[in-house]
């Protein structure tokens, strides 16, 4: 964890988000464990911001990677902040109900971990259109 906590922190220097000041980073871990990292990046037109998850999950997507096993979000606030109901949507076209989403706070070393079914237990997935499970 101390490995991902720092990756986390130098992750984070990268965040673009002069109009809220929030800073998120995020890392993604596939499959095969290979790890991918996302930082929030605000716009002017602020509904065209995008989060740090779906940064890092499109990240890992156009890098190959196509299951996702872990996902990692920090955050400087405590208690840890969760993923928005967009990212939980996103991270469960890639993952299952298995898949860890760990919250860290990068100011008190917090962690607290769910699986996605924890925070989106109902999901709107590719079978209802007749497309991937
Ligand atoms: N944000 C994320 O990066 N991830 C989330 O799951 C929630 C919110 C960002 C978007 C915006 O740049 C800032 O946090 C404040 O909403």
């Amino acid at each position: 964890m101390e490995v991902i906590v720092s990756r986390l922190r130098s992750l984070i220097r990268n965040s673009y988000s002069p109009y809220s000041g929030f800073r998120v980073a995020s890392l993604v871990v596939d499959e095969n464990g290979n790890m991918y990292g996302g930082v929030n990046i605000e716009n002017s037109s602020y509904g065209l911001t995008m989060c740090a998850e779906r940064v890092a999950v499109f990240n890992a997507i156009a890098s190959g990677a196509r299951r996702i096993r872990r996902v990692y979000i920090g955050t400087e606030v405590s208690p840890p902040a969760p993923p928005c109901g967009a990212c939980l949507q996103v991270i469960s076209e890639f993952g299952d109900a298995d898949t860890e989403i760990i919250l860290v706070s990068l100011k008190t070393g917090e962690t607290i971990k769910y699986k996605l079914e924890d925070l989106l237990p109902v999901r709107f997935h590719g079978s209802y259109i007749g497309g991937v499970d």
